[in-house]
């Protein structure tokens, strides 16, 4: 019987790749919370196309964000009122979405903007 003295054949191998690894991973931005949090998130969809399907720019979702979000800021401005893509909601847009309050609006227009800032900033829904 033969005897083994030392570390096993590979383990250098091994320390060296494991080594290697973590010196790399280190230098990998990590996640981290987000340092802007709000208490709501609103998203209107301001989605273009360009094969003639219904989308929501077309009916003036585009000027709706801007609008919406400036009323909102001026009452809650821990609420933030971002552009999205799609929502696929195309026939029934402009679509409008609040979280955490899971609630989805279509055919929202500028008319509704008082309404709609008032379900928003409510504090509990
Ligand atoms: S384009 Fe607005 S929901 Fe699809």
């Amino acid at each position: 019987m033969r005897r083994v003295y030392g570390w096993p054949k590979n383990m250098s191998n091994f320390i060296l790749k494991w080594t290697f690894f973590y010196f790399w991973a280190t230098l990998i931005p990590s996640m981290h919370p987000a340092k802007n949090q709000y208490r709501k998130l609103v998203c209107v969809c301001t989605n273009m196309r360009e094969n003639g399907a219904e989308y929501c720019a077309m009916k003036g979702s585009v000027e709706l964000h801007a609008a919406l979000k400036l009323a909102v800021k001026a009452v809650a401005p821990d609420i933030r009122v971002a552009k999205s893509g799609c929502l696929n909601n195309c026939p029934d847009g402009p679509t409008v979405v609040i979280q955490p309050d899971n609630i989805w609006l279509g055919g929202v227009t500028e008319a509704d903007i008082p309404a709609l800032v008032e379900l928003i900033t409510k504090k509990d829904v």
